[in-house]
């Protein structure tokens, strides 16, 4: 059987958890991994000079293979094109959008790196897995150094439609680098729809239903949303409900509401909007006052982007000024806390709460969502609102959806959630549950690497 080679910028610790700093993908991928896998990517690290020779570390039989970036790559490559430029792009935010052509040199620079640490480990008959934004052009990368294998590419955030795209001033080549892979991954239908159209228009070459016919290539397109090991999530959340931190929880909640929110301190999160749709609450609906805490954990990322550290500043002053407007000398409405919290702790937390308030301004998928459901007590559940622009929206339509730009409807969502009855609760997140323990990691990573293996 072909071995399976799985590249990704961020390459997760030999048996690591996570936390909500980690990201969705390590989180989906490390459940998968079989012994044999190869996994490559970046160290982490910035070194003066690196060497180009990965680093080795093994983990229950996979072997994770690493490189170190210098200061320069990680300037141009990391914090230019990858989090500058195409993050911004890609989540529809043009106004952020930073783009200088030395960082996109720095970007390809940094994947022939990649590929030339790369080909010396692989074997002709492996299939490589590529992961994420960072990563486009390495199929082109690897083929220029001679690899024939089937590679596959899968994009965790969104895709954007064409009006969109042709903005970043490399958008064609981008596109021509996709068409490298043999498959392409994307987490919705919408996505895989905008990636077609943009293959037409920006590389000339023919699509004939979900393939692109380029020269003597077809890349074959598929929407194969990401999921969680729900059962295992489940019982984790169980497990913590019962421990000592959540008993804490509990107590300094002393019966008041739990809403709660945590991902990456990132501005694709709608952060500074879902504070407002809290204070809006708090201002339109008086009667939930002193009966709900909201606990907002949003853990410090890419501190080095500028924006970032602008939203950290607002997302500071905004809780300032909520708890200033709102508090009680008995009761602070919203805890905000900027730390990592782990994986185990937060499954516990979710479980405690009521609402689970998750209102990106727009997502590939967003994970958390289908954590807070498979975390849930079914005979007791919390209500999921989420936004109509994550990619989870699609399969959790029964979940409270909310046009996250309208801090109204998040206030209004909330009001509805607390008065929920019982009843409803239960239904719907039956619903959503089953939705959740339908579309897992696992089968995510199995229809991937069918779709690869077929290729
Ligand atoms: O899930 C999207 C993603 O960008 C991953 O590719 C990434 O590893 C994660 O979020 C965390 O971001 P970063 O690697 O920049 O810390």
């Amino acid at each position: 059987m072909a071995r399976l080679v799985i590249v990704s910028n961020r390459v997760p610790p030999p048996r690591a958890t996570g936390g909500v700093s980690a990201g969705g993908l390590a989180v989906a991928l490390q459940s998968f991994v079989e012994p044999g896998t190869l996994w490559f990517g970046w160290s982490g690290r910035v070194t003066e000079k690196p060497s180009g020779k990965p680093g080795f570390a093994d983990g229950q039989g996979v072997t994770y293979a690493t490189i170190d970036l210098s200061s320069e790559d990680y300037d141009r490559f990391y914090v230019g094109f990858a989090n500058s430029s195409l993050w911004p792009l890609l989540h529809f935010r043009l106004g952020l959008m930073r783009y200088r052509r030395e960082d996109f040199e720095g970007y390809l620079v940094v994947n022939g790196n990649f590929a030339d640490a790369l080909m010396p480990m692989l074997r002709d008959d492996d299939m490589i897995w590529v992961h994420d934004y960072h990563l486009i052009p390495l199929a082109l990368a690897l083929r220029e150094r001679g690899f024939n294998g089937r590679i596959g590419f899968f994009l965790h955030i969104p895709f954007v439609p064409a009006s969109v795209l042709e903005a970043l001033p490399p958008a064609r080549d981008l596109l021509r680098a996709l068409c490298a892979y043999d498959v392409v991954g994307f987490q919705t239908h919408t996505h895989l729809e905008d990636f077609l159209d943009c293959a037409r228009r920006f590389t000339g070459f023919a699509v004939e239903g979900q393939e692109v016919v380029t020269n003597g290539r077809r890349v074959r397109a598929i929407a194969d949303p990401i999921g969680i090991d729900a059962a295992g999530f489940a019982r984790v959340a169980a497990r913590s409900a019962g421990t000592a931190y959540i008993q804490r929880v509990r107590d300094s909640l002393i019966g008041r509401a739990l809403a709660i929110s945590a991902e990456r301190l990132d501005y694709s999160k709608g952060l500074p909007n879902r504070f407002e749709g809290f204070a809006r609450l708090l201002s339109r609906f008086p009667q939930h006052h002193r009966h709900i805490s909201m606990l907002q954990i949003a853990a410090r990322s890419r501190e080095d982007v500028a924006e970032y550290q602008v939203l950290r500043r607002e997302l500071d002053r905004l809780a300032g000024d909520i708890n200033g407007r709102f508090s009680q000398f008995d009761w602070v409405p919203l805890r905000y806390m900027t730390q990592t919290v782990a994986r185990t702790k937060l499954a516990g937390l979710f479980r405690a709460a009521r609402i689970g308030l998750v209102t990106p301004l727009r997502d590939g998928m967003n994970l958390v969502a289908k954590e807070f459901v498979a975390a849930q007590d079914p005979a007791d559940p919390g209500v999921l609102i989420l936004s109509q622009f994550a990619g989870a929206a699609e399969e959790l339509s029964d979940a409270l959806l909310v046009n996250p730009y309208d801090p109204d409807a998040i206030a209004e969502a909330m009001h509805v959630a607390l008065e929920m009855s019982i009843d409803e609760r239960r239904e719907r997140h039956a619903v959503l549950r089953r939705a959740v323990f339908d579309v897992t990691a696992a089968r995510y990573c199995n229809v991937f690497v069918d779709a690869l293996r077929g290729a």
